[in-house]
């Protein structure tokens, strides 16, 4: 599928250099006006002054020119359950009787392969139609769940992660593994998919609760075995299953403690939520090089709480954006840092538009230590990228044209973006989603 010949874009172009927290603003990003990206085969060539590079190439060569937009790289999903996709909006519960009461049957479903086939399918048209490039993702407790994902985001060249879910207790038995088959069908997927083209392989135990310590010693063994594979689980999301994992593992010091006597603790680990954490956990998980996954919408429709990210920031731990569907309320990462930026208020801590960005961009490559790959449009880079539409609504048109910096202008896309502001999404930079025109005017 990758083109070998040039293509070069042209319009307003922004990416981020540095997280906002260790440069000043200006430093952590670059932006052109009119900016020129130069993509050979997949990659990013150059990029810069669409004036200075254009006189470096010949006269006629084909511009595809996006204009009223800006183009930004695709945006990075650190932690979201495919299978969860039909149970999004799930009335009334919270974390631990939303599990039993939504999210374990509608896992049971994608013991069928053919549904998993499905809904793998649904899930990356929803993911692009969103700007969403790249993602850390639950599969299910079934192998077939994985092969069906594996399978569906080769087809499209994504750059995706995934993992069989672990879970031997505290489930119904429809989901129950054991330690050993657990370790078996997970190496076994590891084989098959890991480092295939642009996918990547997440040992994924669902969370201490419903795993056994001999569960998380065979995870361990695996993770040994295989440094470079990722670990995705929860951690610290809700107040009862702090206490549920206390009362689980009374011989540990705290939850993060649960995972890393188990060495699943690595720069390659990535922790949903995060939202009870002891200032020693922020601490080991800065030690190992660990990464949060930020999930305001979900944290906010299970009444889980308030994500601590100035505590993240001071002790630099990495943090990266995240839907969390199903218990997330939307696909889209701009309504995700829209309501990224109201909990922050609600913590009085201003989350800058440019820290939001790096979140969903570059933060989210470093939390899964995918930096030197994509994240941002530093030559060599894969040409992943989304172009935003500043008149993709009424309401964005008008108040658009009363934003007098870059920076308003960023939040106001945060603050009143959607699905609806995605007009073209590149991948490698091949064109694979174009959204039909504004019927509203
Ligand atoms: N903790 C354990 N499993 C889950 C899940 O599926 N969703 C969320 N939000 N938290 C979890
Ligand atoms: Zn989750």
């Amino acid at each position: 599928m990758v083109i070998d010949k040039l293509q070069i874009f042209r319009g307003e172009i922004f990416h981020c250099l540095a997280d906002p927290a260790d440069v000043s603003d200006d430093k952590s990003y670059e932006f052109f006006q009119d900016g020129l990206m130069i993509v050979k085969s997949g990659i990013v060539e150059a990029i810069g002054s669409a004036p200075e590079l254009l006189a470096t190439l010949p006269a006629d060569i084909h511009v595809t020119q996006y204009t009223n937009s800006l183009i930004v790289p695709g945006f990075i999903d650190c932690h979201l359950h495919y299978p969860q996709t039909e149970i999004i909006a799930a009335y009334g519960e919270h974390l631990l009787e939303w599990l039993e009461m939504y999210a374990f049957p509608a896992e049971n479903e994608f013991s069928d392969e053919k549904k998993s086939r499905e809904i793998a399918e649904f899930f990356f048209d929803e993911l692009i139609r969103n700007g969403t490039t790249t993602a850390l993702v639950f599969g299910t407790v079934h192998r077939q769940s994985v092969d069906a994902f594996f399978s569906a985001a080769k087809a499209r060249c994504l750059r995706m992660i995934c993992g069989k879910v672990l879970m031997d207790r505290n489930a119904p038995d429809y989901l129950r593994d054991t330690p050993v088959s657990s370790y078996l069908d997970s190496k076994e997927l590891a084989e098959k998919w890991h480092g295939v083209d642009r996918l990547r392989y997440a040992i994924t135990p669902r969370f201490a609760p419903t795993s056994s310590d001999e569960q998380l010693a065979m995870a361990g063994k695996l993770l040994k075995e295989q440094p470079d594979l990722y670990l995705h689980t929860h951690l610290a999301e809700s107040k009862s299953e702090v206490q549920w994992v206390q009362n689980l593992f009374p011989d540990s010091t705290s939850y993060l403690d649960v995972y890393d006597r188990h060495g699943l603790v690595t720069k390659r680990s990535v922790f949903a939520h995060c939202i009870h954490l002891s200032d020693d956990d922020y601490e080991l998980m800065h030690k190992r090089g660990a990464g949060i996954a930020f999930c305001p919408t979900s944290n906010l429709f299970l009444g889980s709480g308030l994500f601590n990210l100035a505590e993240a920031e001071r002790q630099k731990v990495k943090v990266g954006m995240a839907t969390d569907i199903g218990a997330g309320t939307s696909f889209s990462l701009l309504q995700t840092l829209s309501d990224a930026y109201k909990i922050q208020q609600l913590r009085g801590h201003q989350l800058s538009p440019f820290k939001s960005l790096y979140l969903a961009t570059l933060g989210g490559a470093r939390t899964l230590d995918l930096d030197d790959l994509i994240g941002n449009f530093e030559p060599g880079k894969e040409a992943d990228f989304v172009v935003l539409d500043y008149n993709a609504t009424p309401l964005l048109s008008r108040r658009v044209k009363r934003c007098k910096t870059l920076k308003e202008r960023i939040f106001v896309l945060q603050m009143l973006g959607d699905d609806r502001v995605v007009k073209h999404v590149h991948i490698l930079g091949n064109e694979v989603y174009c959204r039909k025109g504004r019927e509203d005017g």
